[in-house]
């Protein structure tokens, strides 16, 4: 009677026990943030390094000129920019021409933003002197501006008034910084816009211009290619992936709390698996310790996190895997399996012209050689 009793209080007990521990458990992982974050801009605690990148951006800031971004997509142009942007306590104003679709969107976005940092009050005398009139509606709840231009045939007049209400707005001494990111799909919205772009540039000094772009190749050619509008405007800057032994100590001094002793061999499984990429190594770390917080009791942490990430996007690695050429194909498993491009199937000209293309597409990047751009995919690829 009495064992009974106790065992099944022993059970309740234990039972009470796991529970409370899954509880706090998933509360401490509440409490606690991440501290690695991929996606969007990095800030503040999340931001490393850069600060040669950052030194030199805040130099152009201080003289006339402008400056000219390129890197891959997510290796940090953004989250440096807007570090030195933000350093130098000027004010600026930010489009991606990524989801801008006209020439009076263009003009609409950057208008918007100008109200975003100024009052509409002391802009309105510039208003009035424009050829075509926007429509200004403003959001009583979110107290967001918004504006559009009537569907006309005058959009040049319209890009014109803004963008030399952008210059008149501002001095000499006080210059206002107009980031323009993914530059290069500037060739994409309209006819001859980047000619009539440089011809309005041409007029401005009260502007400090930041372009940005990801596509290596059309950056490339706006911005080197002699009968280019764009031939020379600024100089030119290229974003490596984060210096090793900074990106080191950044993860391994966040790794350390949940792993007391592998947190040394994770930094350096992680930076070996990415390659120091600024992104996919933030994405790895993070889901490293968000295992150390759920499954603790997770043997090979590493491969885990690996495997999940893989299977998670497996499905999209399929499906693009199927849109690939096979020569496409053959390149791909080459890269994968650091193997070099020697064959008698295929003529060096078309290996070299399908690997531009996929650069162009993204899949693959060129630091010091060609890479496979996802790490996981390269994953991927050596598990198919
Ligand atoms: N200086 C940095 N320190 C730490 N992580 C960084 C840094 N810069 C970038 N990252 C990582 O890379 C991710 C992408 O950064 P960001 O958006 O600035 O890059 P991007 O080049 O502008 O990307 P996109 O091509 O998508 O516009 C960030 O979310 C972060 O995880
Ligand atoms: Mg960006």
């Amino acid at each position: 009677m009495d064992i009974s009793k106790k065992s099944t209080t022993f059970a309740g007990e234990n039972v009470l026990e796991t529970e409370d521990y899954e509880k706090s458990r998933n509360e401490k992982s509440r409490n606690m943030e991440n501290p690695f974050k991929f996606g969007t801009i990095v800030e503040e605690q999340y931001f490393t390094d850069r600060k040669e990148e950052v030194d030199y951006i805040r130099t152009f800031l201080d003289s006339p000129n402008h400056l000219v971004l390129i890197s891959p997509r997510r290796f940090g142009k953004s989250s440096v920019v807007a570090k030195a942007v933000k350093l130098s306590g000027r004010e600026y104003i930010q489009v991606n021409l990524q989801q801008i679709t006209s020439v009076s969107d263009l003009s609409a976005q950057l208008l918007r933003e100008l109200f975003r940092i100024r009052p509409i009050e002391r802009l309105r005398h510039f208003i009035t002197h424009f050829r075509v009139i926007p429509t200004i509606t403003s959001n009583p709840i979110t107290g967001m501006i918004d504006v559009s231009f009537q569907p006309s045939q005058s959009t040049n007049t319209i890009l014109e008034d803004v963008m030399m209400l952008l210059e008149n707005a501002y001095s000499e001494d006080n210059r206002l910084i107009v980031i323009l990111d993914e530059f290069q799909e500037i060739l994409e919205i309209a006819p001859a816009l980047d000619k009539q772009l440089r011809a309005i540039m041409q007029q401005q000094t009260h502007i400090n211009y930041i372009l940005l772009g990801s596509q290596e190749s059309m950056m490339t050619d706006i911005f080197e290619k002699k009968k280019s509008p764009f031939y020379h405007f600024g100089a030119l800057m290229r974003l490596k992936k984060l210096p090793r032994e900074d990106f080191y100590n950044y993860l391994s001094e966040r790794l350390q709390a949940s792993y007391h002793e592998q947190y040394h061999s994770l930094a350096n499984r992680i930076l070996d698996f990415t390659d120091c990429h600024p992104y996919y190594s933030q994405q790895l770390a993070a889901h490293i310790w968000q295992i150390g917080q759920l499954q603790p009791e997770t043997k090979d942490v590493f491969t885990a996190a690996i495997q999940e990430i893989v299977t998670t996007h497996s499905l999209d690695y399929e499906r693009l895997w199927m849109h690939f050429s096979r020569t496409s194909k053959w390149i791909l498993q080459r890269l994968a399996s650091n193997t070099p491009f020697n064959s008698s199937e295929y003529k060096q000209s078309t290996i070299y012209s399908a690997l531009k293309k996929m650069q162009h597409e993204g899949y693959v990047i060129y630091t010091d050689r060609y890479e496979i751009e996802d790490p996981f995919f390269k994953q991927w690829l050596l598990r198919a």
